[in-house]
């Protein structure tokens, strides 16, 4: 796992980042974009960037109250969202092959799959 880690600090350890993610991920469906039209980017940025400590590392009482306010959020946008995340690693990690990508799916799905199975 040392070597998911490490992409993810390169990754969160960039102010680029979440910056790159937020843009790839808008402008990847309407649906996203409508869903954030009233949201104040800056402050969703830091809540995400506690977020994914929470999902790399298996918070699951953290991560309850997160999917409390994604009920809503349809399941096929989490595809949207994951594959946003893994563009906006491989643009900032210069070390990011096919090997780390593997790592990220696999260290975020069960996140993931927690959020979606609270869908509705
Ligand atoms: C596993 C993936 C995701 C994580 C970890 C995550 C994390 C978060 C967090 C931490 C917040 C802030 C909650 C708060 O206000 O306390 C949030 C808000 C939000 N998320 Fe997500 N999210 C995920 C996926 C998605 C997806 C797929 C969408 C689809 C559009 C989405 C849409 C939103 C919206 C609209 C808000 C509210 C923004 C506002 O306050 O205006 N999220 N998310």
């Amino acid at each position: 796992m040392n070597q998911f880690n490490d992409s993810f600090e390169r990754c969160i350890n960039d102010p680029l980042f979440l910056d790159q993610f937020y843009k790839t991920f808008l402008a990847s469906s309407d649906e996203v974009s409508a869903a954030f039209k009233d949201t104040d980017m800056e402050t969703q940025k830091s809540m995400l960037m506690a977020s994914l400590v929470y999902m790399s590392d298996a918070h699951p009482d953290l991560l309850a109250s997160i999917a409390e306010k994604h009920h809503h959020i349809k399941p096929h946008l989490y595809t949207l969202w994951l594959d946003s995340l893994i563009a906006a690693a491989k643009f900032i990690d210069p070390l990011f092959d096919v090997e780390t990508e593997i790592l990220w799916r696999e260290t975020l799905q069960p996140g993931i799959d927690f959020m979606v199975g609270e869908y509705g």
